[in-house]
C-alpha cells in the first residue's frame, strides 16, 4: 500500500489508517510517500512526530508553485516511485493538488486508488479543492465516504455503488484517539491565553489573495476583538498576504500567532467561544465538540456540519462578520452531536474494506 500525503490536513487521516494496517503485518506492506507540498516544519515535521506517523519513506520535495507547476512536478516526480514499488492500492487523502496529481499518475499506470473523504462536493468549481475532487473520485477504485451527502453525490456522477464506502470521517478517530491528550495538556497551555476568545483560522485563496477581502475580514476581526479577544494562527499564505497588503492589527486583544500542532489547536478549538475558520477539517472538529463554528464561505461541501452540527455559513463582509459574531456569542451554545459513524472507528471500517478485496 502506497500512502500519499502532501499537505497539512493529509497526515491527519492517513494516521489512523497506518495504525490500523499495521495492525495486519502480513496482510499490508505500507509505505508512505511525502509529496512535500506543505514542507515547512509547523506546516509538516510536527504532524510526524504528534500522529506517530513513520517517516516518510520517500519525499518528492516539490515545495510550492502554481497549480501547473505544482500538479506537474509531484506527477513528474512520482511516476518512477510507482514503478519502483508497483503497490497493489494508492490510499489517496482529502482533497488537495497531491490527491489529484498522484491519482492521475497512478491510474494511466494501472495502479488502483482509493480515496479517503470521497464524494464532498461545494458544487463551487472555482475552488481548487472542487475539481481536485470531482477527478479524484472520477479515477478511483474505491472510494470512502464520510457521509451519506457524500454517496448521493457520488451516484448522481454516476460512479457504481459498488465501489462506494460509507466508513465515516477518519478526521474524527484522529481526534478522539488525541483529546484526552489535548486535554492533559491543556493546563500548560492555558496561562498563555486569555479565558474566552474567538480563535481564527483563514487560508483559503478567496478569502485571503484579495486585498478588498481581507481588509473586510480584518476590520471584522479588529471590532470584535473590542468584545472578545481574538486568536489568529495563521498559515504562510495568509501571513505572506497580510504582509503584502500591509495589514496588522492595532489592538493587542487581537493576536497573530504562528501555525500551531494538532494538540494545541486542538486545546484552543475545544475551549473557544466560537471558531471562525475557512477551512474543512475545522468545520467538522467543531461539530464534533459542539463549539460554535461560522464559516467564511458561501458554500461547503460538508453540509452535515450545518444540518446536523454547529457549523453556518457567513459572508466575508465586515458588518455581516461583526453581526455573525455578536449573535452567536450572545446565543446559547449548542449541544454536542455528531453525524452518524463520526465515531472513531472509521479507519478500522476502511481496512476491513481493503482485507476483502
Ligand atoms: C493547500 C490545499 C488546501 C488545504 C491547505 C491546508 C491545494 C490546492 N490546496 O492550500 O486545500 O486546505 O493546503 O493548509 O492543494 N507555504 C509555505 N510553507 C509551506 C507550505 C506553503 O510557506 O510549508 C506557502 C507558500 O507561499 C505557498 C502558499 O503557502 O505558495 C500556499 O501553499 P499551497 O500548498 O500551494 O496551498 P495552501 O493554501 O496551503
Amino acid at each position: 500500500i502506497l500512502h500519499i500525503v502532501g499537505a497539512r490536513p493529509n497526515f491527519m487521516k492517513a494516521a489512523p489508517i497506518m495504525r490500523e494496517m499495521f495492525r495486519f503485518p502480513r496482510e499490508f506492506h505500507q509505505l508512505l510517500v511525502h509529496t512535500g507540498q506543505h514542507y515547512a516544519p509547523q506546516m509538516s515535521q510536527v504532524f510526524f512526530k504528534e500522529h506517530d506517523l513513520p517517516q516518510p519513506d520517500v519525499n518528492l520535495n516539490v515545495g510550492s508553485g502554481t497549480h501547473a507547476w505544482q500538479t506537474a512536478q509531484i506527477m513528474m516526480r512520482f511516476e518512477p516511485v510507482l514503478e519502483d514499488y508497483q503497490p497493489d492500492w494508492v490510499v489517496v487523502y482529502g482533497d488537495v493538488n497531491s490527491t489529484l496529481a498522484c491519482s492521475l499518475v497512478s491510474t494511466k499506470l494501472g495502479f488502483p486508488v482509493a480515496h479517503v473523504e470521497a464524494g464532498l462536493r461545494s458544487f463551487d468549481r472555482s475552488m481548487p479543492e472542487e475539481i481536485n475532487r470531482i477527478i479524484t473520485d472520477q479515477l478511483s477504485e474505491a472510494l470512502f465516504t464520510p457521509s451519506e451527502d457524500a454517496d448521493r453525490n457520488l451516484q448522481k456522477e454516476g460512479i457504481p455503488a459498488s465501489k462506494v464506502h460509507l466508513v465515516g470521517n477518519v478526521m474524527i478517530d484522529t481526534l478522539t484517539y488525541l483529546l484526552p491528550k489535548s486535554q492533559s495538556n491543556w493546563y500548560q497551555l492555558a496561562p498563555n491565553f486569555p479565558r474566552n476568545y474567538i480563535l481564527v483560522t483563514l487560508h483559503r485563496p478567496a478569502n485571503v489573495d484579495h486585498a478588498d477581502t481581507l481588509v473586510e475580514i480584518m476590520s471584522a476581526l479588529e471590532t470584535i476583538s473590542m468584545e472578545i479577544p481574538v486568536l489568529f494562527p495563521v498559515h504562510p499564505r495568509t501571513r505572506e498576504r497580510l504582509k503584502e497588503f500591509d495589514l496588522q492589527p492595532k489592538s493587542s486583544r487581537f493576536q497573530l500567532l504562528d501555525p500551531l500542532g494538532y494538540l494545541d489547536f486542538l486545546s484552543l478549538q475545544e475551549h473557544a467561544s466560537l471558531v471562525l475558520t475557512d477551512s474543512g477539517g475545522i468545520q467538522e472538529e467543531t461539530t464534533y465538540l459542539g463549539v460554535p463554528c461560522l464559516t467564511a464561505r458561501p458554500n461547503t461541501e460538508r453540509p452535515v456540519t450545518i444540518s446536523m452540527g454547529t457549523n453556518q455559513l457567513v459572508e466575508s463582509e465586515s458588518t455581516s462578520l461583526v453581526q455573525a459574531m455578536q449573535a452567536s456569542l450572545s446565543g446559547s451554545r449548542p449541544k454536542k452531536k455528531s453525524p452518524p459513524l463520526w465515531d472513531g472507528h472509521t479507519a478500522g471500517r476502511i481496512v476491513k474494506v481493503f482485507r476483502q478485496v
